[in-house]
């Protein structure tokens, strides 16, 4: 029962509500470890890398409570500063964990983390980076020990923009003695939502949302409760999947002034999305016109965690197109397994060049990576006869129930 079977064919019609974003879930749970007594953190999506994330902080020693979508963590146990392998190894945001626990208990040992196999992920930065505020790492063949004194302020001037990183670091430095500044910095909504939660524990952080932040070091964070806004990479999904698959939908909740670049991209591509108070209403492609050009970039640019589901939607278009990979060296995975279903994909350096022939059929394909393996299933529903998507896990990872929330929208598909 590790896969999906998908029907394809039918026309979308219906409406979801949008999860909790995974990416800003993350790195809020960790840093609950930053602050002594119980958080309350709403909207956590209920989905594999969450759970694990659970996990872990459970191993720490923290007392982790879940009613439905609400997660409460008491750090008050926290004893733990061997993190065990078995859950870095599936979850590179485990890594989020070195910079909250250093500032916490001033030690940490792990596993080097794991993640979707979307190109090298190397950890060199961060680590590179929290040596700089006083932090002294020993590495082995298959991790590494990190100790310090007492984490410092310092200047941090980055070779490149990491989203992992700048979270790393502002976990590390909101606890830290003197002031530090990360540049340049991610602005991904996701690490505005980290501080904003940090804000309202009482950290001091100027400049969230821009490529300049300043952190002064407080003593103590006080808990609260905070809500995860919610996930724009699963509304880019499902609102993928109704260009697929044609149809009109109701995405409620969808982040849509965090969505600009990927609503700009669908309405080029012959989507039309209309606005209401709660969330977007989208309807289906327009085969028509000429081919599209996909960048990824950092934040606001096109998410390469969407370039996969755009994929899907251009190889279904009469028109085809061209995604450039910025971000990930290795994020077309997916390419052979679209191929499987008919497409016609070639790809040059970290350009992939899709020809469009406006049709995919069935075929049993493998999910490889988390946002590759939501967009076989979306592709397969607008190709013509039955597809089975197998590897579910790892698309359990990121989305809550992608059969339920695909049924809700119209679609007909099963577990498998
Ligand atoms: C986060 C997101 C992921 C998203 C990505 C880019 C989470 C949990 N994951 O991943 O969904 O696709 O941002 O928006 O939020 N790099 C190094 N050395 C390092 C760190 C990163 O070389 O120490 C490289 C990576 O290999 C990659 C690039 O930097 O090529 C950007 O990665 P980064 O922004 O750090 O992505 P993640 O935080 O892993």
């Amino acid at each position: 029962m590790d896969a999906i079977r998908i029907y394809g064919g039918s026309c979308l019609d219906g409406q979801t509500t949008i999860q909790g974003s995974k990416n800003a879930a993350l790195p809020i749970l960790a840093a609950t470890l930053l602050i002594d007594g119980t958080c309350e953190i709403e909207n956590c999506p209920e989905i594999s890398d969450v759970f694990h994330m659970q996990r872990l902080l459970e191993s720490l020693g923290c007392t982790v409570e879940r009613e439905e979508t609400l997660i409460r963590v008491d750090t008050a146990g926290l004893s733990e500063c061997d993190m065990p392998s078995d859950s870095v190894g599936v979850m590179r945001s485990s890594v989020m964990l070195v910079g909250a626990l250093l500032a916490r208990t001033g030690r940490v040992c792990m596993e080097y983390p794991g993640g979707c196999v979307i190109g090298a992920r190397p950890i060199d930065l961060h680590l590179r980076s929290l040596r700089r505020m006083g932090v002294t790492i020993k590495e082995q063949e298959k991790g590494f020990c990190a100790e310090t004194p007492g984490l410092k302020g310092a200047e941090m001037k980055l070779p490149f923009v990491s989203v992992g990183v700048t979270e790393n670091l502002i976990l590390a430095a909101v606890l830290a003695d003197g002031t530090t500044t990360i540049e340049p910095a991610a602005r991904e909504p996701e690490i505005q939502a980290l501080c904003e939660f940090l804000q309202s524990a009482g950290a001091h952080i100027e400049g969230s949302g821009t490529q300049r932040l300043v952190i002064r070091g407080v003593d103590k964070l006080t808990p609260v409760r905070y809500r995860v806004p919610a996930d724009r990479i699963v509304a880019g999904t499902y609102l993928c999947a109704c260009m697929c698959a044609g149809g009109r939908v109701f995405l409620k909740d969808a982040p849509v002034h965090h969505m600009e670049s990927v609503l700009e991209q669908a309405a080029a591509m012959g989507a039309a999305v209309e606005y209401e108070p709660d969330g977007i209403v989208v309807t289906g492609m327009d085969h028509a016109g000429t081919a599209d050009v996909v960048t990824t970039g950092c934040y606001p640019a096109f998410p390469t965690d969407m370039q996969s589901p755009f994929m899907a939607v251009m190889a279904l278009s009469g028109r085809g197109g061209r995604i450039e990979e910025t971000v990930f060296e290795n994020r077309f995975r997916i390419v052979s397994e679209l191929r499987r279903m008919g497409a016609d994909i070639t790809i040059h350096g970290n350009t992939a060049y899709v020809a469009g022939n406006g049709r995919l059929h069935g075929a049993i394909v493998q999910a490889q990576e988390l946002r590759g393996g939501a967009a076989l299933v979306i592709a397969a529903l607008g190709a013509d006869g039955t597809s089975i998507v197998t590897n579910r896990h790892y698309i359990d990872r990121g989305y809550e129930d992608i059969v339920l929330s695909l049924r809700d929208l119209g679609a007909d598909l099963e577990l498998a």
